[in-house]
């Protein structure tokens, strides 16, 4: 799959690095032009490197992997997403960890929507922390990453991206779930960074059902 990424940071770097080994094709864009192509290049032919609208031109599926302060300048930025997937794993974080600033009645996923005419937002990979992507299994049991949108065909293909770094994906219903999902990846921050109980931790959703 071409998967653009907006942004070369904790996120977008550990899902770029870890889709690649599994033979997808990655666009990072940044805003540093030199930066972006040093890093492709140290990926190998099938990275390449641009602008946020280079990146976002190039995938099917964009991640959108910004601080959440600057998520809609880097939008504007990417330029026309219609009929994109967007992959949306930003959290809305107050300064200082202080909670969330988009909640209840809305969230940081169906704020994005709003911005992005005609792209397919979804939201996953948030609730967990980057130094755990490229080991998710926990013992024996694989970390539960949380996938809301309201496209199904879009949901499906994140799904098995998620699938891909080894994630137990779960959809958990349309983009306004993200309202609940957003506060688990609260706590995760929480329990990480307040509660002392240090980034080596994930959430796993158990069920006696066969998963679908
Ligand atoms: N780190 C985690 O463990 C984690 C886990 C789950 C979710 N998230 C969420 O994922 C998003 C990205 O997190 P991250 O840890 O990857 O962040 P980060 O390491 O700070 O990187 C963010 C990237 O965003 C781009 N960016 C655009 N405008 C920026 C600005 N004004 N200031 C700084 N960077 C800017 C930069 O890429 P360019 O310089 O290439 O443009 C930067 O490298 C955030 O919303 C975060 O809450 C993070």
């Amino acid at each position: 799959m071409k998967i653009g990424i907006i942004g070369t940071g904790n996120m977008g770097q550990a899902l770029g690095r870890l889709w690649v080994a599994k033979n997808h094709l990655i666009m990072f864009g940044s805003r540093d032009p030199v930066n972006v192509l040093k890093l492709a290049n140290s990926l190998g032919p099938n990275v390449s490197g641009g602008t946020y609208a280079d990146a976002a031109q190039f995938g099917e599926v964009v991640v959108l992997a910004v601080p959440w302060s600057s998520a809609k300048e880097s939008i504007e930025a990417a330029g026309d997403l219609g009929g994109k997937i967007l992959i949306d794993c930003t959290n809305a974080v107050a300064p200082h960890l202080g909670g969330l600033l988009v909640g209840h009645t809305t969230s940081a996923a169906e704020e994005i929507a709003t911005w992005v005419e005609g792209a397919k937002v979804v939201k996953a990979f948030h609730t967990i922390g980057s130094e755990n992507l490229n080991k998710l299994e926990f013992g024996t049991q694989k970390a539960s990453t949380f996938i809301c949108g309201d496209d199904l065909e879009a949901k499906s293909m994140v799904k098995q991206l998620a699938i891909d770094l080894g994630f137990d994906a779960i959809d958990v219903g349309p983009l306004k779930n993200a309202r609940l999902t957003e506060p688990l990846a609260m706590l995760w921050i929480e329990l990480a960074y307040n509660q002392g109980m240090g980034t080596d931790i994930a959430f796993k959703l158990l069920t006696r059902r066969k998963s679908k």
